[in-house]
């Protein structure tokens, strides 16, 4: 099993954006628990992170010979039609994570366009977001 982990824009900064939202993590440090999880589970996991949302479109349009996507799409999650399109064109499941509770926050972050057409969302629950999207998805939650 071959899961693709995705992280929007900004992400990139974890550790230097607001520790009172964000925690202390960096962008490394996640993607070393995840992979931990990954070979504790025997998946295999590849990691993905830009600035860009064409460069997000692109991945996610050569994602088909993942079993499955874990995306956090950042500040993309309130604004990108196109990144929710190029989601729905996947046969396979996509699971979205928030580090933060979006639904806990200002109103312009409750609303998530990508999530409408994932599998489901998990948010609030800092890098563990991550971690139970990977179980949710190797079948061993
Ligand atoms: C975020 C929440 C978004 O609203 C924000 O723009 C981010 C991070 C999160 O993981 O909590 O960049 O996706």
């Amino acid at each position: 099993m071959k899961i693709l982990v995705i992280n929007g824009p900004n992400l990139d900064r974890l550790g230097k954006r607001d520790t009172s939202v964000y925690g202390t993590e960096t962008l490394d440090e996640i993607e070393r628990k995840i992979k931990n999880l990954a070979d504790e589970l025997s998946v295999e996991v590849d990691f993905f992170q830009s600035n860009e949302e064409g460069e997000i479109v692109k991945k996610i349009g050569e994602a088909d010979a993942y079993d499955g996507v874990i995306i956090n799409p950042a500040a993309y999650t309130h604004t990108s039609v196109a990144i929710r399109d190029a989601i729905e064109t996947l046969k396979i499941p996509v699971v979205e994570v928030h580090l933060s509770n979006i639904h806990a926050r200002e109103d312009f972050r409750k609303k998530s366009i990508t999530a409408e057409v994932c599998k489901g969302q998990i948010c609030g629950f800092g890098s563990s977001s991550y971690l139970l999207a990977l179980r949710y998805l190797s079948g061993k939650l």
